[in-house]
């Protein structure tokens, strides 16, 4: 099945994540009593932890799914900062390239989470530790040094945009600069200005904003986009105008979208079971295995439909998580397939020929077939 050949493929990919790194602290506790100082419920502490999060969970999701990753960013020198490296290092990342910075403190997420014994932990407070500049100018000069001097080195550039200023005009320009050799892919957040390459396709093999995002990008309302035919129309401008070969859409609990270069506009509801836990870092996840998928050769709407699996798995779970090759296979299996819009009366028998052409199937189990069409993992 080709979604087990791409996976193993993914073994073989040499990846860079480029961004910015965020510390997920986690703090979990049990409710306690309501205070008698403010109407405010205390909480009993029973353990903390720290995860990856932003570039760093993107990082893990590439990790987990086999491939060789190495990591570019900085970090505070700091607790948070020596621990986040520390994880990463230990998931079997290349850490070399992350810097610590003096005086600049780790982008910190700290969430409470509270439950009482055997019940499912939801969170009732989140607190965001942010440095108050980006990272020094001479930093990202030298960052964006090292990201050429990645050409040929790695089949995957992916830029992970959390606004903490690491993704600017000097990255922008490296990345733009790794396109003839690696498949570059940009999560953005605020900004797709450094990416635009002047009058041309910048080479960007795909950009995988949020609705929220491109209505940013597009100017428009982000309730809007939850119209198809709105979302293609603001998805097109924006994919034509930063030149990319490919957009794809996150929707949240609406699934994702991919809107092409040759015009071709997919839509695919979400994958799984709706037992939806936490939807921290699913657009991480998403990000990573739809370049991934890329790279590895699979065609963009099989790389959807395994993004929006994968985002559909990790959703299940508490915190940013990963999703395992077993998983996403298993999760494969019922992924749903995309249907298309071209927004003429023929819009649907077009959207078959297309997914027919890419040998996208008819029932769930066989959304990713091999030429010799099998399904099953
Ligand atoms: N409630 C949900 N149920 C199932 N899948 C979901 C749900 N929410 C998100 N997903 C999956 O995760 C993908 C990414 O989610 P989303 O669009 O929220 O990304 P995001 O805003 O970039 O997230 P983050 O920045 O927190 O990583 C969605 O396209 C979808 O496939
Ligand atoms: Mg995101």
């Amino acid at each position: 099945m080709t979604s087990t050949t791409d996976l193993s493929s993914f073994a073989a990919l040499r990846v860079a994540v480029v961004g910015d790194l965020i510390a997920d602290r986690y703090i979990h506790a049990e409710p306690k009593a309501v205070s008698r100082e403010a109407p405010v419920m205390v909480l009993r502490h029973r353990s903390e932890h720290l995860g990856a999060g932003g570039a760093a969970n993107v990082a893990r999701n590439a990790l987990a799914l086999g491939a060789r990753v190495r990591i570019l960013g900085a970090v505070g020198r700091d607790r948070h900062g020596r621990e986040l490296v520390n994880i990463l290092a230990a998931d079997g990342a290349d850490t070399e390239a992350i810097q610590f910075l003096d005086g600049w403190d780790t982008p910190t997420k700290t969430r409470v989470l509270a439950a009482e014994a055997r019940r499912s932990p939801r969170q009732v407070l989140r607190l965001d530790r942010d440095p108050g500049a980006p990272p020094p100018a001479e930093w990202r000069v030298e960052l964006a040094s090292q990201v050429r001097a990645l050409a040929g080195e790695v089949d995957v550039l992916l830029v992970s945009d959390y606004a903490y200023g690491t993704v600017g005009r000097e990255l922008g320009a490296a990345a733009l600069s790794a396109v003839a050799t690696a498949t570059v892919v940009l999560d953005p957040r605020v900004s797709l200005t450094h990416f635009k390459a002047a009058g041309e396709h910048c080479g960007l093999a795909a950009a995988t904003p949020n609705q929220g995002e491109l209505a940013l990008f597009a100017g428009v309302p982000t309730p809007s986009l939850d119209c198809d035919e709105a979302l293609a129309r603001a998805a097109q401008a924006v994919r034509a105008e930063l030149g990319c070969r490919h957009l794809l859409v996150t929707r949240g609990n609406r699934g994702m979208a991919l809107f092409g270069a040759d015009g071709g506009n997919l839509f695919v509801p979400i994958s799984g079971s709706g037992e939806v836990t936490d939807v921290c870092g699913a657009g991480d996840t998403a990000a990573a295995v739809f370049a991934l998928a890329l790279a590895a050769g699979t065609g963009a709407p099989e790389a959807m439909v395994m993004a929006n699996a994968a985002s559909g798995r990790v959703v299940m779970e508490n915190g940013a998580v990963v999703c395992t090759p077993q998983a996403l296979v298993a999760a494969l299996e019922q992924a749903p397939r995309p249907r298309g819009y071209s927004g003429e009366a023929d819009g649907v028998a077009a959207a078959q020929a297309k997914l027919a052409a890419v040998g996208v199937g008819e029932g769930p189990g066989r959304v990713l077939r091999n030429a010799s069409g099998g399904g099953g993992a």
